[in-house]
């Protein structure tokens, strides 16, 4: 059976633990063919997630794989990161040697232009950080919006509270306006929600199974995931984390595991209160064409067993 040619993704992530994770399963997936990480603000400071990029990219035994450093802060709106959730590295208790890699001079908004414009059609773009690098590189290359093969955006929060504010969902709130700039600039988005991800969640048993592999990466994900469980417990009474950003990052290969409807969409940009909360016009009152692909339903346990199931693997191959 001839299986079909990997996708090619750019992954633009703040790695922070549930990006950490989404990195993983990208280097563990024969469906994609992971052609660069660009490095947002967010979780953690630039610097950070630019370290963690690398850390990562070394225990998955990818010393090769580009990692570019792009925005360090919103486009307006004061930084904000979560290392209460995330750790002060950014990756929980985990502590990853530093290897020889560099990430590339190239900026990461060039880098999304570059890859994306040398490939209409063929770059699937995964955004699980504040779109801060997406944004530009619409700005700077508005063609970008229909040269690249779909956005997929783990953000936002519909009918679900916030979970920075009681109405926005971190990605979103802490760039609302580069989101803004995302939502109209035409491309084909799916949007992967905080309420669909809050419920896809890995527990302490799950790690436990992972644990029994032994390796560096089952030991990674139970010294990252640990901090996160605690964070999780503490924050919403939950006996496991959410994982938000693999759970986005498999629609480019799994998209059977969702249910989706097209939706307008505009973010609150004007009140202090409501500030980066997504606006879903699902009555289609705003008389406006849909701009996004909204995930309403998710098969989180199925996909919850696939992800271990593809760690399980990565530790094997590495440990091989
Ligand atoms: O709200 C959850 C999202 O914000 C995830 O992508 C998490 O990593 C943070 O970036
Ligand atoms: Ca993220």
């Amino acid at each position: 059976m001839n299986l079909p040619a990997p996708r090619r993704v750019v992954l633009d992530t703040d790695p922070g633990i549930d990006d950490a994770l989404a990195i993983l399963l990208a280097l563990a997936s024969p469906e994609v063919d992971l052609a660069a990480l660009s490095i947002v603000h967010g979780n953690c400071t630039l610097a950070e997630a630019v370290t963690n990029a690398l850390a990562l990219a070394e225990l998955g035994s990818r010393p090769d794989l580009v990692v570019a450093a792009g925005c360090d802060r919103p486009l307006l709106r004061p930084p904000v990161t979560a290392h209460d959730t995330h750790g002060t590295s950014g990756l929980g208790y985990a502590r990853l040697p530093r290897g020889a890699a560099q990430a590339v001079e190239e900026h990461a908004v060039e880098l999304l232009i570059r890859e994306i414009m040398a490939a209409p059609g063929e770059v699937t773009l995964v955004a699980v950080g504040p779109l801060t690098n997406v944004a530009l590189a619409l700005r700077k290359e508005p063609r970008l919006a229909r040269a690249v093969r779909e956005c997929i955006f783990m953000g936002g929060a519909f009918r679900a509270e916030g979970n920075i504010t009681p109405l926005a969902e971190f990605n979103v709130y802490a760039d609302p306006h580069a989101a803004q700039i995302v939502l109209s600039s035409g491309m084909p988005l799916t949007i992967m929600p905080w309420d669909i991800t809050r419920d896809v969640r890995l527990t302490l048993a799950d790690v436990e199974r992972l644990l029994a592999r032994g390796g560096p990466i089952p030991r990674f994900i139970a010294e990252a995931t640990r901090y996160y469980i605690e964070f999780h417990q503490r924050e919403f009474g939950w006996a496991g984390c959410s994982i938000n950003d693999p759970a986005a990052l498999a629609l480019a290969w799994w998209p059977d595991l969702a249910q989706m409807r097209d939706l307008y969409v505009e973010v609150e940009l004007a009140s202090e209160l409501t500030l980066g909360k997504t606006v879903g016009d699902s009555g289609g009152r705003s008389g406006r064409a849909p701009n996004v692909r909204l995930v309403e339903r998710f098969d989180a346990t199925t996909f919850v067993a696939r992800f271990l199931q593809r760690m399980e693997d990565l530790a094997d191959r590495l440990a091989a």
